[in-house]
């Protein structure tokens, strides 16, 4: 997988725009979305760019961000993101995309990347000598399970050998790709097993007394509780709000605050606070340790001489 960069400056056009036909589909598209979520319609106007142009050039995402209302880095992330988007110039009859994840590489990807080098380019993303072929390796395409495979433009083409995709290169550069079977290359239909079915292939009726109509179960008169699953259970301090807090008790924690600034012990604990689990009856949170009715040794905050040790 290699880094995804815009192409070199000498590739890249001046200017982009949609022609008249797309420029009525990209508002008709823009429209589709909620007021204020029109920027989720980014993905369809960059397919729409390549489309139109083959690839998608810093001007059209330039063209999209403000037509969107974007900024063109979040544009330019999207385009860099997915590898459906090109952003050099590929291939005009194909561009094939081998999948070199493990499923593929383990079904022999690796053969079919040499096939790419021989017949196209020894390099990814590089076109052939008349221009209308090119190749890249992708990352998992979502087929593995008919491995390997490529991708040419928008159509799979999977149970590959490295013979049947020479085959396929040639139809493709022989104008006629419209006429490549997609899907697997083999006697499989999509993704079952290979062949014909093995299971599941006689039509017998099961016994299934379940399928019977039932009697239906007396529930007159009974009561269900209402079931907890799910509720939030939910007894943190934190957030228990009947104890206090700066909020439920200001004026006592202002006290609290100043009492620990000067450093004279123990904080003032006057307000009374809304009643609450671990409270004194004056509403003061309880202190750990120092049973009910004590009190506690009041703490020196006050620095020591200097030379005294601690
Ligand atoms: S690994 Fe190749 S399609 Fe998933």
């Amino acid at each position: 997988m290699s880094v995804r960069r815009l192409a070199e400056e000498q590739f890249q056009p001046a200017n982009f725009s949609f022609n008249e036909e797309n420029a009525v589909w990209a508002e008709a598209t823009i429209r589709k979305y909620p007021e204020g979520r029109q920027q989720s319609a980014v993905i369809p106007l960059l397919m729409r760019a390549q489309e139109q142009d083959g690839w998608v050039t810093r001007s059209a995402i330039e063209h999209i961000a403000a037509k969107l209302d974007m900024a063109y880095i979040r544009v330019l992330e999207v385009a860099t993101f997915y590898t459906q988007f090109q952003l050099k110039p590929i291939g005009t009859r194909a561009h094939i995309q081998v999948c070199g994840t493990t499923p593929c590489m383990l079904r022999g990807s690796e053969d079919l990347i040499k096939v790419c080098q021989k017949k196209i380019h020894h390099d990814p993303l590089h076109l052939n000598a008349t221009g209308t072929l090119s190749w890249e390796e992708v990352e998992c395409q979502g087929a593995c399970v008919n491995a390997p495979m490529v991708i040419i433009f928008k159509d799979a083409y999977e149970d590959l050998t490295p013979e049947r995709l020479e085959e396929i290169i040639d139809t493709f550069e022989a104008g006629k790709g419209a006429e490549v079977k997609t899907g697997p290359q083999i006697d499989r239909h999509e993704s079952a097993p290979i062949g014909a079915p093995i299971t599941l292939v006689d039509d017998i009726k099961p016994v299934r007394t379940n399928l019977e109509p039932q009697p239906q179960a007396v529930t007159e008169g009974a009561s269900v509780p209402p079931a907890n699953a799910g509720r939030p259970k939910d007894t943190a301090p934190e957030t228990d709000k009947s104890l206090k807090t700066p909020v439920t008790a200001p004026k006592a924690a202002a006290e609290n605050v100043k009492v620990a600034e000067k450093g004279e012990g123990s904080p003032t604990t006057t307000e009374t606070a809304p009643a609450a689990t671990g409270s004194t009856a004056e509403g003061a949170p309880a202190e750990l340790g120092v049973p009910s009715g004590e009190t506690k040794p009041k703490r020196s905050r006050k620095p020591k001489p200097e030379g005294e040790s601690s």
